[in-house]
């Protein structure tokens, strides 16, 4: 039975619980194809003597027998979705046994089977999946569970919290039983079942609690743990200094899936990862991979304290967890990458995919109003989006007042369940500050556009700026409201140097300096100057914002070289860049290539040691550059996109074969910053290469494809002769496959690269690799890197004028729907952002979502995100 249920679920209707649970006993008797889940409930209504029925959610569960205090109880209904059971005493045990099958579950939701391994995801609603329950979760409650299975299947019996008691059971069984003191929503219960190689470590916390950190994965891949475990020390130390928080369990355990629908889970005490984001090694993580890993060994930390310890009331508050647990990963980033580059990177994350999502049919506030399928609402939106809302609370209130307004934030409400209401109320408690306008940001669906228009008056040598924000009406929300937007100012004079008098203003400033935007217009000036300066504004991308300033080159390249911010300073390379892509789309070429060229000056005058250089040399994507386009002509954005491309790289010619020869790198490989760094800028030189000079780029790449030792450059190699159409492309290409078939994780990567390729022939070159063996759409990480990739990043191959592209994604979502649909839906989006394509592009679309929509039985989760593209 799978959810195709369209009912709508409103924040505005949330009701506390009828009934809490105060113990949870669940037995798992794990059998060959079927698993019965017995549950005992401790029940307590929550408010004595009324009467109501108590309602448990149940998803594709067989009912096998229902106990009230001991006894058969026949007063019950099993429904869709549901059981109800009415006449229930104020307080009670209730007992129900449901037999299910983990080896039949692709939607990996519940209890699955992950190759000889069973493992669970309940989050959001997969709890329901494995017995009745009240699945919601302000639902908190204790937890012991006993796993009994066979022993030489599944010697690892793995639950939350403690194990109290293991022992033998007849006819080649055995059992073992967990014990979490910690009450917790439903969502965050774990089991795992299976036999695992395991790699240990230990930590103290600063109190002096010892505990053990042990890691799981498949046989063979132990020794691909260790930097995940690295990782975790460092995370949990990191915790302590930087908010007071310590670990509350004497075991933190992490297994490795590799079938899993996200990045990982949080489970307390036993998270499980993709492998994606838990294995590293040389040969099968690049250097990204490596600070994935890294990245999301923190977050899933980080959530001990932020989604476990306090978690949500419901999920339209879900950005409560996410985005301050992205935004506490953020903030470990900076303290263990160059800060620069790990702020450049977010920003480029968030404008590639959180402002098309917000600027697209599936716009919603960072705490959305409601949602017809909860596992849509995962999104850049509430996670990155919501990330940034709160680093401009805390430039709003200070760094001191931020952390102590964290520290009411875990007094008041450890063990509770609550709002993002909650959690802004005891920031201001913490800081003293009022932030009752910025609450707004929560509210609001869309990226305000802030505009910037400046005067200088060299007589009485004032600069006077001029400011503006609008935010577009979005589906449900026709008419905005003014935000507040802290901006980050500075003003450099023409040498360089900064100047230091300050900005003259109606508007608020904080103590840092920072100008907050609160209304639709306002001036700013500065005095007594003498000559005109140079601004930098949204410094270190103080709010997320679309900004329109028209900025002389010249300003801009002096930023390029002169700002000490170092995202400015990034940024300011890119507006010279998107300008030049925006010239080049209305026909200007000369004025684009007069832009690039002050562009390379710039670049070519830095010192190419400086971790910057790689990220500029990294040319935005075509989707960065389409980004804010309110009509997108797809073929007049291919020839701008590569006029640029190649502009750049004949600007950088000279520097481009020096750089990658200078980039070489130690040996053996070592995943630290400056390697990496060294590794990102060869990348890019080869890369743009290929666009001029295309017999060095094939050369240098064998070459580099036959000595690395390590993915990353593989990768480099793969990825400079991606768009050639040369012998030498699918050669390399083999090659590497006959090398590494068997590591899944470096296939992946393989399958993604070709995904995203101009010449791996449309449909036929894409069909081709998904009819591979070893494309196994049980394994979401493979059908990502095929289809996922195709779709978000092949953007010629996906507007295909004769709309090939669009019938492709369509027929995989279609294929992926009857299998997993959490996967098939987030496949999809590429799909719905017609509204913004033009011509007969948009009428091919439409096609292909109507085909989508016409299919019977359609999952709630593909048909909420067609709906509301159609
Ligand atoms: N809560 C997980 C995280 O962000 C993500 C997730 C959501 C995983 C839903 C699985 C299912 O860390
Ligand atoms: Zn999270």
């Amino acid at each position: 039975m799978r959810n195709t249920s369209t009912q709508v679920k409103y924040l505005r209707d949330y009701q506390a619980p009828l009934f809490l649970v105060d113990q949870t006993q669940l037995h798992f008797d794990i059998r060959d194809g079927e698993t019965l889940v017995t549950a005992t409930l401790e029940l307590a209504r929550s408010t004595p003597g009324t009467q109501e029925a108590l309602t448990l959610d149940g998803d594709d569960l067989t009912l096998l027998s229902l106990v009230v205090d001991g006894q058969p109880w026949t007063d019950y209904e099993v429904g869709e979705g549901g059981l109800v059971v009415n006449g229930l005493p104020d307080r009670c045990q209730l007992t129900t046994q449901v037999r299910i099958h983990p080896e039949q579950n692709t939607a990996l939701e519940g209890l699955y089977a992950c190759g000889p391994y069973l493992v669970t995801q309940c989050e959001a609603t997969g709890f329901r999946r494995i017995t009745y329950f009240p699945d919601r979760p302000d639902v908190l409650s204790r937890y012991r569970v006993t796993i009994e299975a066979d022993a030489s299947r599944y010697p690892t019996l793995l639950s939350n919290g403690n194990c109290i008691e293991s022992r033998s059971l007849d006819g080649g069984r055995h059992e073992a039983v967990w014990e979490d003191p910690h009450p917790k929503p439903c969502y965050l219960f774990a089991l795992v079942a299976g036999a695992f190689e395991q790699l240990t470590g230990e930590y103290t916390t600063t109190s002096g609690r010892q505990v053990s950190l042990e890691l799981y994965a498949d046989q063979g891949q132990g020794q691909r743990l260790g930097f995940a475990l690295e990782s975790l020390i460092e995370s949990m130390r990191w915790d302590e200094i930087h908010y007071g928080r310590e670990y509350d369990l004497d075991r933190y355990l992490i297994v490795a899936a590799g079938a899993f629908n996200m990045g990982a889970m949080e489970n307390k005490g036993l998270n499980i990862f993709n492998t994606s984001c838990l294995l590293a090694d040389p040969d099968t993580a690049t250097d990204a991979g490596y600070r994935v890993v890294r990245d999301v060994i923190a977050h899933e930390y980080f959530h001990n304290w932020t989604g476990n310890r306090i978690t949500c009331r419901d999920w339209f508050q879900l950005s409560l967890k996410e985005g301050l647990t992205v935004f506490r990963e953020q903030q470990f980033s900076e303290t263990v990458n160059d800060p620069a580059v790990a702020r450049v990177e977010q920003v480029r994350g968030l404008r590639a995919f959180q402002f098309p999502e917000d600027a697209g049919p599936m716009a919603h506030p960072v705490r959305p109003e409601s949602y017809v399928e909860m596992n849509n609402f995962y999104t850049a939106t509430v996670y990155e989006k919501g990330s940034e809302v709160i680093r401009m609370m805390r430039t709003l209130v200070g760094e001191a007042g931020f952390r102590r307004g964290m520290d009411v934030y875990f007094d008041r409400h450890d063990g509770q369940a609550v709002t993002i209401e909650d959690f802004v109320a005891a920031i201001e408690a913490g800081s003293g500050a009022d932030l009752s306008a910025f609450r707004i940001w929560y509210a609001q669906a869309g990226t305000p556009l802030v505009q910037v228009r400046d005067q200088w008056d060299a007589s009485t040598g004032t600069y006077r700026l001029t400011l503006n924000q609008q935010l577009a009406a979005t589906r449900g929300q026709p008419d905005k409201k003014p935000a507040p937007i802290p901006l980050s100012v500075a003003l450099f004079d023409q040498s360089g140097g900064r100047v230091s008098s300050p900005a003259q203003s109606e508007l608020r400033q904080t103590d840092d300096g920072v100008i907050v935007l609160d209304r639709p217009n306002a001036q700013v000036q500065w005095t007594g100057l003498a000559e005109r300066p140079v601004l930098s504004v949204l410094r270190g991308f103080s709010a997320p914002v679309r900004l329109h300033f028209e900025q002389p080159d010249a300003d801009l390249a002096l930023l390029m070289r002169a700002e000490d911010d170092a995202f400015a300073r990034w940024e300011a390379g890119q507006r010279l860049i998107h300008a030049a892509f925006a010239d080049v789309l209305k026909g200007d070429d000369a004025r684009g290539k007069a832009r690039l060229s002050a562009f390379c000056q710039a670049v070519a005058a830095t010192d190419p040691e400086a971790p910057i250089v790689g990220e500029w040399l990294d040319i935005p994507s075509t989707i960065e550059f389409t980004d804010g386009l309110e009509r997108v002509d797809v073929d007049a954005v291919l020839v701008a996109d590569n006029v640029v491309r190649r502009t750049v790289a004949e600007g950088l010619r000279e520097q481009l074969e020096a750089w990658y020869l200078a980039a070489e790198t130690e040996r053996p490989y070592r995943f630290d910053a400056q390697q990496a760094h060294r590794r990102r800028r060869r990348a890019a030189c080869l890369q743009l290469m290929a666009q001029v000079d295309a017999d060095k780029a094939v050369a240098l790449a064998s070459d580099l494809l036959a000595t690395a030792d390590n993915l990353t450059d593989r990768m480099a190699a793969l990825a400079a002769v991606n768009d050639l159409d040369r012998p030498e492309r699918a050669q390399l290409f083999q090659a590497f496959a006959d090398r590494w078939a068997d590591e899944a994780l470096a296939m992946d990567k393989w399958f993604q690269l070709q995904a995203v390729s101009a010449v791996q022939g449309l449909p036929a070159g894409i069909a081709e690799l998904a009819q591979r063996p070893d494309y196994d759409r049980g394994v979401p990480n493979r059908v990502r890197a095929l289809f996922g990739a195709f779709g978000q990043r092949h953007f010629a191959g996906l507007h295909r004028g004769n709309g090939e592209g669009y019938r492709l994604l369509a027929d995989e979502v279609l294929t992926m729907d009857a299998l997993n649909p959490q996967v098939a839906s987030r496949l999809v989006r590429p799909l719905t952002q017609l509204t913004r394509i033009e011509g007969e592009r948009a009428r091919l679309m439409r096609t292909e979502l109507e085909r989508i929509a016409a299919k019977q039985d359609l999952s709630a989760d593909v048909r909420e995100i067609v709906s509301a593209a159609l």
